[in-house]
């Protein structure tokens, strides 16, 4: 039987932005399903601090590089312990630098499978449920998508490609489901960027700070909540970078 809680699947949801995702969205009384890959450890710390303020967390491992195969896992689970589905938030990803010479085929492929064809068939997996609960679709893309980095080829093709079924799905899924994408400048710096390269970024960020996971989720939360009527829409979420 469905549950009456509303429900909220965040895809990469253990560590750093989604972690915050998906903690904003249990904070605000969603019963949460995320997944992991690797984070195994911070997710099985996330599902008791979800736990503990009465909300039902589910951890869920699967690998995107396979697509078919997690979506099958995550309907089986979603379908199983909620029977419902209100929120989908598509934030796994990966940030891998290559430039033209470097740039390998398997290495497109696997961006194109993480970013485009998990979005795509976890929509296509979860539409029914969708439709029946008026839900929403939060994708998480990259101001990098409109404004690429030669070093980040394949990597921001592969966002302005979602940007664009952010788009097709927004019109496919309507009237009953929103779908938007969130386009961050830089929300949380990779572990390993260095000093001179944050400050010179800083340098053309208006609001001269960088962003937090806690801006993203606090925007994840308004277009799931407040954002009945915003549809098809990519939103910057940059500190004013681009306009500089
Ligand atoms: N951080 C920023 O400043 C920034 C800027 C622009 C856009 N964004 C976008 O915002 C989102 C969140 O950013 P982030 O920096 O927090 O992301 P991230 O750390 O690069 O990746 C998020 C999660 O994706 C999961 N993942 C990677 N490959 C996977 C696979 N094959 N199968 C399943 N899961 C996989 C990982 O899970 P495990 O750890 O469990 O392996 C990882 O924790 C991303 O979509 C990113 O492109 C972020």
């Amino acid at each position: 039987m469905a549950k009456t809680q509303p429900v909220a699947l965040i895809t990469g949801g253990a560590i750093r932005v989604g972690r915050a995702i998906t903690w904003r969205l249990a904070s605000a009384g969603y019963d949460v399903a995320f997944t992991y890959m690797h984070s195994r450890k911070e997710a099985t710390s996330l599902q008791k601090k979800i736990s503990r303020i009465g909300r039902t967390a589910l951890a869920i491992q699967v690998d995107f590089n396979a697509p078919q195969q997690a979506a099958q896992t995550l309907s089986k689970s979603i379908r199983q312990h909620f029977g419902r589905l209100d929120v989908l938030v598509n934030n796994a990803s990966i940030y891998k630098p290559a430039r033209l010479s470097e740039t390998r085929v398997e290495l497109v492929e696997q961006l194109m499978r993480v970013h485009v064809q998990t979005p795509l068939l976890l929509c296509q997996t979860f539409e029914k449920l969708l439709r029946k609960s008026h839900g929403h679709v939060v994708n998480m893309i990259d101001l990098l998508a409109e404004r690429p980095w030669p070093q980040f080829l394949a990597y921001c093709a592969s966002k302005a490609a979602l940007g664009n079924l952010t788009l097709g799905l927004a019109r496919e899924l309507a009237p009953q489901v929103t779908v938007n994408g969130i386009a961050p400048g830089v929300v949380q710096w990779p572990d390993d960027y260095p000093q001179q390269e944050r400050e010179k970024y800083l340098q053309r960020v208006p609001l001269a700070r960088p962003g937090t996971p806690e801006d993203v989720a606090e925007l994840v939360h308004f277009l799931v909540t407040g954002g009945s009527y915003i549809t098809g829409q990519i939103i910057r979420l940059d500190g004013g970078r681009s306009i500089t």
